[in-house]
Formats: structure tokens, sequence, C-alpha cells
């Protein structure tokens, strides 16, 4: 339908030019074709003959004219009547060079059916349409009376004949011979054979003038061989007593008539050529009217008498044939112009026509693309309509799938609390040594694998979660494959063994380190092996393979058990979400090897599966790091994920086992801000026995870690008033508590989590479940690094470098050591006047300087006093009471009690020295 317009035009279009083209070419073409084959064009006679033919057949504007030159000879003639018929000429004319020769061919286009002219010379027999020519008989004859009336005394003629075998020369000698035997007073002689031309005959003529001396009259069958007697008789001298008659009577300079006035000749006998008389009859002939077989053209005897009058004549003639040629070629241009005018305005009627054409289609298309332009904008609207509903019907979507997503990951996190405290009761059942019956063990394993199991579940839902949202980031550190592996393969031994699986690991290159995202590709592997011993028999066998391949910059592992394996048809889905295998009816989630996939592919590399007796999954990785961007490669510890430690994990004996009871005093402090009151009542008792812990539900938390300034502050993350990374943020930003080690306990193990808590300045993230184990050593080892910072203090206490210190405890230090050199001299300032300079109660910075350097307060005042008494003593001139008083003592003897007591040496005993 679309294409129709531009057919329709087209079509207009083509016929237009067609119709232009067409008439362009009619001028071109002619209706008819006549064909002439002449004797020869050597001498006037047949050129005057062609020359009329031609102007004839220019009277007629649809007839062409061929004239083939035989070049008087048989042959060439035969070949051109041949080319003729070849042509399908309308007419053929002929003028035979000689009738027998010629007869055939001629006789072969008329029984073809072609029309054929004979001219001048004649065929044999009557296979022709009709016959033109001079009555050649009668020229004879006119010749013999012509020579009779000249004198009454008998005369003796010479007769020099044309070319034998042609019929003009038979019919002139037979006309003459007859007339001349009826006439006493002539004899012929002589009869002299020639070919119509002068040199034909001269020979001969010489030696009858020799022989006969008295000869009166020659008779030549035309002017052209009678000229040639003439001179003849003039080398001999005989041309003024001879009298000499020719044939043609043509004008011109070289004509008979010339011949005659010139007293040449006595006469010549007028023979026309007829060429255009022969147009006229071959046109009678194409129009279809009958024409007479035998059309004789008259002839007359030219003398002195009407020479002159032939002349003028003929010269008339020739003027008007010229004027003729001239008014036709004028016509011929006329009708250029004409016709070029014509093809101007056929042309221009044909681009009128088009751009007519044009002009309607472009009005037809205008409206066309006007329709098609208001039904597209009614489209529009509708569509634009139907997108509003849908983005809203998609908003309502979103909102309500967000608020279920958000819900189900919320209850995910909601599950690893309990799971947590499960998991960690657990691990303290399985370490207390009053459980030794076997049945508990046993069911303490089950409990601990399958809360294990349901909270890998519970990961693998929060990791899918993950993925759908694109937030996975990897943090790939440098790992020793081997080690990493060997660590995975060790927790999987025990079912091996239990289960009789011939359980084995190679390598080939126990050194290659490869960038692993240690969290992600262990649950990789834990996936790939968990499947492995799910699907494989007892007595069967697992086997983990790394392959390094040396040459490439990638290495394989291979994960291939011995199991019922994976349908072929079933190989390409086993990456896909949700995918369950239908060889099997053990239940899954579906999600596993879907999350292994995109794990794999953060790491830019593949994982195939491949089933022949049973399945072998091989993971391809790169080597080096090129492959990963900057922010994807940590160079930090890994954050330690409880998730994936071992059910073996190696307390340290004492943590569970500090009998002996501290009093508080004697103990770190503890501040544990938690809202889950199970969690709270476990890391309670498991905490009071070794540190002093105060509990917080949150609403309070900030509050009450600014009243206790405690060694070292538990913060969980998901709180009622504040979240943990607020509270971490504002204790942390307090000169006051800034320096208490805290720890974030959290649900959240995604990055973003992690980098907030980092900015929080959390000493350390723990994401639940945790280990309590984890917890106490790094409860330790956080107490162990402040004391160590302490320790470094109390002994450096003149001379610390601050950059030890967070930049809110530099910045404090640095107070405390100006408002104490700024009073220097001032006996009467006080700890309670440094407090109030720094804005904080006297117990505050009590326990701050305790804190981050173990000093009393008056004690670090007293310090910096002496410190500079013992520069003035050393580089002054001032004296001891003057030193003493300019360091803020009371009295000269109260600085050397204090200066002795600290240095050992009395102030005039360290000036002496
Ligand atoms: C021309 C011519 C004439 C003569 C005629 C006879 O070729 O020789 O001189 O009259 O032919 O066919």
């Amino acid at each position: 339908m679309k294409t129709r317009p531009f057919h329709i035009f087209f079509r207009f279009f083509s016929i237009s030019i067609l119709l232009f083209s067409f008439s362009c070419n009619k001028t071109e073409t002619k209706d008819y074709t006549i064909g002439f084959a002449q004797t020869g064009v050597n001498d006037e006679w047949r050129r005057a003959m062609n020359q009329s033919m031609k102007i004839q057949t220019s009277l007629y504007s649809n007839v062409e004219l061929i004239i083939l030159d035989g070049e008087d000879n048989i042959e060439n003639q035969i070949q051109d009547i041949e080319e003729l018929i070849a042509k399908n000429v309308d007419v053929l004319i002929v003028s035979p060079v000689k009738s027998q020769p010629i007869t055939p061919i001629v006789e072969k286009a008329f029984n073809k059916g072609i029309p054929v002219l004979i001219v001048d010379r004649k065929t044999e027999g009557q296979n022709y349409t009709a016959y033109l020519g001079g009555d050649n008989y009668q020229v004879g004859v006119d010749a013999a009376n012509y020579l009779a009336s000249l004198s009454n005394e008998r005369k003796k003629v010479v007769e020099i004949r044309g070319l034998s075998g042609s019929s003009p020369a038979l019919e002139r000698s037979i006309g003459f011979k007859t007339t001349i035997e009826k006439n006493d007073n002539l004899e012929i002689v002589k009869s002299i054979e020639g070919n119509w031309e002068s040199y034909s005959i001269k020979d001969s003529l010489s030696k009858v003038l020799n022989e006969i001396k008295d000869i009166d009259y020659v008779f030549a069958h035309n002017d052209r061989m009678v000229l040639g007697a003439w001179e003849v008789a003039k080398e001999k001298n005989l041309h003024n007593k001879i009298g000499f008659v020719g044939v043609d009577g043509l004008p011109g300079e070289n004509g008979g008539i010339k011949l005659v006035q010139d007293n040449v000749l006595l006469a010549t006998i007028l023979y026309p050529t007829g060429g255009d008389e022969a147009i006229r009859l071959a046109m009678k002939i194409l129009n279809g009217e009958s024409v007479p077989k035998n059309n004789l053209l008259e002839t007359t005897v030219i003398d002195f008498r009407n020479a002159d009058i032939m002349w003028n004549q003929f010269n008339k003639i020739n003027q008007q044939q010229q004027d003729i040629l001239k008014q036709q070629s004028t016509i011929d241009k006329q009708e250029e112009t004409y016709s070029s005018q014509t093809n101007i305005l056929k042309l221009l009627l044909g681009l009128l026509i088009t751009s007519i054409l044009l002009g309607a289609y472009s009005i037809y298309s205008g409206y066309n693309i006007k329709k098609q332009k208001r039904a597209l904008e009614l489209q529009n609207k509708k569509i634009t309509i139907q997108r509003n509903q849908i983005k809203k019907i998609a908003e309502k979507v979103k909102i309500s799938n967000e608020a279920k997503v958000n819900f189900f990951t919320g209850l995910s996190h909601e599950f690893k609390t309990p799971i947590t405290l499960i998991l960690s009761s657990v691990e303290s059942l399985s370490d207390n040594k009053l459980i030794r019956d076997n049945k508990l063990v046993q069911e303490v394993g089950l409990i601990y694998n399958n809360s294990k199991r349901l909270l890998r579940l519970i990961n693998q839902l929060l990791d899918f979660r993950k993925i759908e949202d694109r937030k996975f980031v990897l943090k790939a550190s440098e790992t020793n494959l081997f080690d990493f592996t060997n660590t995975v393969f060790k927790d999987f031994e025990r079912e091996a063994q239990k289960r009789n699986i011939s359980f084995s690991i190679n390598c080939n290159n126990k050194s290659l380190k490869v960038y692993l995202d240690r969290n992600l590709m262990d649950k990789v592997y834990f996936n790939l092996l968990s499947n492995a011993f799910k699907f494989t028999p007892n007595n069967g066998s697992i086997s983990i393979d790394i392959k390094d391949d040396f040459e490439s910059n990638y290495v394989t592992i291979h994960f291939k058990d011995s199991g019922i394996g994976i349908p072929n048809q079933e190989l390409n889905n086993v990456f896909k979400a949700f995918y369950q295998g239908t060889n099997n009816n053990k239940s899954s989630s579906g999600i596993g090897l879907h999350l292994s996939k995109e794990f794999i592919d953060l790491h830019k590399g593949t994982i195939e599966v491949f089933s022949k007796h049973g399945a072998e999954f091989v993971l391809t990785l790169y080597k080096g790091n090129a492959h990963l961007n900057s922010d994807e490669i940590i160079y930090l510890p890994d954050v330690v994920d409880s998730a994936v430690l071992s059910f073996n994990v190696d307390y340290e004996e004492d943590i569970f086992n500090q009998d002996a009871v501290l009093n508080d005093d004697e103990r770190y402090s503890i501040l544990i801000i938690e809202d889950n009151p199970d969690l709270v009542k476990y890391l309670k008792g498991k905490l009071t026995q070794e540190y002093s812990v105060h509990v917080s539900d949150g609403s309070n938390g900030v509050e009450m870690a600014l009243g206790l300034i405690p060694d070292i502050i538990i913060c969980d993350v998901n709180l009622p008033d504040k979240t943990g990374f607020e509270i971490c943020d504002i204790l942390k930003k307090d000169l006051r508590t800034s320096h208490i080690p805290t720890v974030i306990l959290t649900a959240l193990n995604d990055k973003e989590s992690y980098i907030k808590g980092l900015e929080s300045g959390a000493d350390l993230y723990l994401t639940k479940p945790f280990s309590f184990a984890i917890l106490s050593q790094s409860i330790k080892t956080l107490i162990y690094n402040r004391e160590k910072l302490r320790y470094y203090f109390v002994n450096n206490v003149h001379n610390i470098d601050t950059s030890h210190f967070g930049p809110l405890e530099q910045e404090f230090i640095s107070k405390v050591n100006k408002i104490i050199n700024d009073n220097l001299d001032n006996s009467k300032f006080s700890v309670e006047n440094l407090a109030s300079k720094l804005n904080i109660s006297r117990i505050q910075l009590y326990r701050k300087m305790k804190a981050i350097m173990d000093v009393n307060v008056s004690d670090y005042i007293q310090n910096i006093r002496l410190e500079k008494a013992k520069i003035l003593l050393q580089d002054s001139q001032l004296t001891i009471s003057e030193i003493a008083y300019a360091t803020g003592f009371s009295s000269p003897n109260y600085f050397s009690t204090s200066f002795k007591g600290k240095f050992n040496k009395s102030p005039k005993a360290f000036r002496e020295e």
C-alpha cells in the first residue's frame, strides 16, 4: 500500500518519457527503400542519371534511395543486387552491365516478390516488372535517316558499336543497319566494335582509315566513342573531310550538344538517362498502381539547327534542378529546425506533464502525510496515556516490590541474630568439657551443622538480592591458590572419611598466587563441594585439581565427582537462577550455582560444567591483577566473615577458663550497646568473668559512654534511637571518648556498610553471626594495642610524638600542653583550672589522661614544670629560687624536694654537674 503513490507517479513519468522519445525518433524512419544497382559511375551520362534519381527521390520524404556502383563489372553488379535483396528493398532498379549474365540474379529478386525495374539496358526474357529507357532502335533509325538527308550522292559510312552483349548496342545497330539498307546512297563500309569508351575504338578505327581512304561519315553508338573517332581522324588530318554523328546529347562542357556547337559533330541523337522517370515509375509500383511493362523514352536529333536551343533548355533545366536542390536543402534545414523545435516543444510538454504529475503527487502525498501525521499524533497520545498508566503501575509495583524485598531482606537479617546466638551457644556447648555423652555430642553437632546450613541459605538469599541489585564489588587480594583451596578442602575431609569417599587435591604449582575475593570464592568452593558431596554416593570419589597453565595467563580448577552427573540437555541451564535438575530429588534453593557463576564473573573468570561419568565443574581464573579495576583490589587484610569459619576454630583455652574473678576496678570496662536482650545476655555472660561489663539498650549509648569512659565499646548497628554508625561517629568526634576502641556488630556485610563503619571511626567491624572466640580475641588485641601506646606515653611523657594519636587526641594533648606551659609560673594553676579551660569535667580529664597516657593529671603538670626547670638549670643564669618561681613552685624548698624526688638530685647538685 505504502509504495503505491510512488508506483503511479513513476508510471506516469515513464509514459511521458516514452511518448517523448517515440516522437523524437519518428522523423528518422522511412517508409520505403528503393535500391538501384548502377552499371558504373565512370562517365557523365551515369552521373547525370544518378543525380536526376536523387533529385526526384528527395521529393518523397518517406523514401530512401540506395545506389550501389557496379564499376562496369558483372561480378560486382551481381553482388550489389544480392546485397539489395538482403536489405529487403521495396523496389529494385537495375541497369545491367550486360544482358545475359545479369538476368539470373534479376529473376531471383523478381521471384522473391521484389518489384524489379530495368533501366537503360535490358535483361533477357520477361522476368521483371517493367523496363524504362530510350528507344535504342529508334536511335539507330534517326542516325541513319539524318545521314541520308545530308546528300544525294552515295556515301561511305563506318559504324562504331557499343559493348557487345548490351541491349542498346544491339538495338542501335539493328535500327541503323536496317535504315541504311533501305537507302541506296549510304553504304556501311566497316562496323567496328567498342566498349562505350573512346580508347576502345581508336586502334581499329585508325586501321580502317588507313585502309579506306574516302570515308564520308562515322556513326558511333555514343558521344564518348565518336569524340575518340574524331581525334583519330584529326591526327590523320581527315577530320574536316569526315562527318561525325554520336549518341547521348548530354549538356555540359564535354557533352554532345557542345560538340555539335563546336562543329566537331554533325549531330548527336538525344538518349535521355530517364533517372527521374525511373523513380516516378518506382513510386507508382510502390503505390500499387499498374504500370506498363515497356516504357520507352523519346529521342531526337540534335544538329547545328537546334543545338543552341537544346543547350539553353538544358541549362534552364539544370538551373531549375539546382534551384530545386537549394529549395530542398532549405526545406531540409527548415524541417530540421521544425523537428528540433518540435522536440523541444515535446520535451517542454513532457516536463510540463511531469511537473503537473509531481505537483499532483506532492498535493496527494501532502494530504497523505497530514493524514498519517494526525493518525500518528493520535497514536502518540494513546501511547503517552498508556505509558503514563504503565509508569504508574510500574511505580506501584516497584514500591510494593521494594516493600516486599525490604521485608524479605529485613527478615533475613533478623534471622541472623538468633542464628548467631544458636551457633555461639553451640560453640560453647561443644567446648564444654562436661559434655562427654556421645549422643549429646552428636546432637550438638547436628544442631551446629543445621544452624550453619540455615545460615548459609540466608546468606545465599541475601547474596542473591545483592547480585540482583548489582551491589557486589570485588575485594580481591593476592592469595596462595593451593593454600586457600586446601583450607576449604580440609573442611570436607571429615565428611569424605565418614562416607568413604576418595577425596583428593592435586596442584601443579603450589606457590601460585592469584587475586581472589576470598569471601566470595569461599562461597563458590563451598557450593561446588557441597553439591559434589550431595550427589556422590558413598564409596565414590571427588577430586580438586589445580592446573596452572604455565604457557598462558590463566589457571583452571577442576572439581570432579563420580555422582549422578547432569543430563546433557540441561548443562546449559545449571547456572540459571532457581534451576532444579530433573534427575535428582534432593531439595535445593536453585541459586547456589547461579551465585557461583555471578561471583566467578565478578572475577572476570569462567565457570563451565561437563558431565560424563559424574559432573565436572571447571573454573578458569586469570593470573595477576591486570584484569581487575583498582577499586577491586584490596591490600588490607580481608574482613573476617565468621560465617565461613569451620566448626573447629581453635579457641584460646584461657578465655573460657578464667576462674579468678577480678574486682571491677582492676578489670577493663566494656560498654555493650545492643538492644537484643538475648545477645546482651549471651555477651554479658561470656564477658563478665574478665571485664567490667556495662550495657546500654541503645537509647542512651552516647550518654553512658561519656559517663563511663569505658576501655572498649561494643555497639550494634540496628538500634532504636541512633544507628551504631551514628553513635560511633559521635563518640569518635568527642574528645572525651575519641580514644575508646569501638567494635561494630552488624548483620550487614555489604561493602557500603563496611565503608560506613570505617568512616564512623570504628576500630573493628564484625558481621553477624560472629564467633565469640574472634570477638574475644579482637577485644584483647584492641586493649593490648591501647596498652602498648600507653606504655609508650608513660615512658616518653615529656617527649611525646603526638603522631601516634588520633587527630582528636593530638589536638587534645597540644591543648593540654599549651595551657600548662602558659601557666607554668602560676603556682596556683590546678587540675580544675586545666579541666575548665578544656571545657570538660575534672573527672573526665582525669579519665581521658589515664586512658590515653595512663598518667595522673597533677603528676603530668608537675612533670612539665620539673622538665622545664631542668632545662633552665642547664641553660639559664637564673638563680634556683628564680627558676622555682618561674616554673610555678610556691617555694624554693618545695621545688628542691620535688626535683630531688624525680631526678634523685637536688637542683643545686644538678647545676654543678
Ligand atoms: C553510358 C553509355 C551511354 C550510352 C549508354 C548505353 O554508360 O555508354 O553513353 O548511350 O551507356 O547503355
